[in-house]
């Protein structure tokens, strides 16, 4: 009976915990990165120390370079830019696309994604794990979901820039973009991995690995 009661009482705070980042338990727990306290998200600032300066970030505000190769950029607006949202389960980014620009497809672990058009037209698509691809192509003012942890991208087919807006239900959301962490993961992911997964050859497999530099930072 005690065994029974203490699965219910697991599978409840499991079943509570698995939506979106945890709740908090107090007002504001702004993240103090330099704490060499090891938790679940930041260690909590002094009080007397927390300002407005915590809650604040003006980096959005004007279009990111995307004189890159794949002709896109992503600025984010997490705890790591405003340590005042640590614990509250929220965060923001804005990519800027060239014409042409991809957001190459990555995952987000840690959030489901929603996405408001603040200029130009993209055609975005997300894959479920049945393998069903729901596209769109969406405009200026548009609004679009990505569903927490699916395979998903941006493309802008217009001859102009497109820019968004993207907010998440993490205050750090995590992305894994497919082809740099298997082609340019550091050790890297064993040829004869890659080679039997993609079944191509060795040649093709380091092609792809010459062409994606490990990512910055
Ligand atoms: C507040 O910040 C200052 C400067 O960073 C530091 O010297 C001080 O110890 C902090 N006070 C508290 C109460 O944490
Ligand atoms: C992109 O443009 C900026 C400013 O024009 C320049 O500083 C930077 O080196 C360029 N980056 C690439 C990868 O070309």
């Amino acid at each position: 009976m005690a065994a029974v009661l203490a699965l219910f009482v697991i599978l409840a705070i499991v079943s509570g915990t698995v939506a979106s980042d945890p709740d908090m338990l107090q007002d504001v727990c702004v993240a103090d990165p330099t704490s060499g306290v090891k938790l679940n998200g930041f260690a909590c600032k002094e009080a007397a120390n927390v300002s407005a300066a915590d809650f604040f970030f003006d980096g959005l505000g004007k279009a990111g370079l995307t004189n890159n190769s794949m002709g896109s950029v992503v600025t984010g607006a997490n705890v790591q830019k405003i340590p005042g949202l640590n614990t509250l389960g929220v965060s923001l980014s804005r990519i800027d696309y060239a014409a042409g620009g991809l957001n190459p497809p990555h995952t987000h672990p840690r959030a489901t994604e929603i996405v408001f058009v603040l200029d130009g037209q993209l055609d975005v698509g997300f894959i479920t794990t049945a393998n069903l691809l729901i596209s769109k192509t969406i405009k200026k003012g548009d609004i679009f979901v990505f569903p927490r942890g699916l395979v998903h991208f941006q493309k802008n087919n217009a001859d102009k820039p497109a820019s968004v807006i993207a907010a998440f239900n993490s205050q750090l959301p995590g992305t894994q973009s497919i082809a740099l962490t298997l082609f340019a993961a550091s050790p890297p992911v064993p040829d004869n991995v890659l080679t039997k997964a993609f079944q191509v050859g060795t040649k093709e497999v380091n092609k792809i690995k010459s062409r994606l530099a490990p990512p910055k930072k």
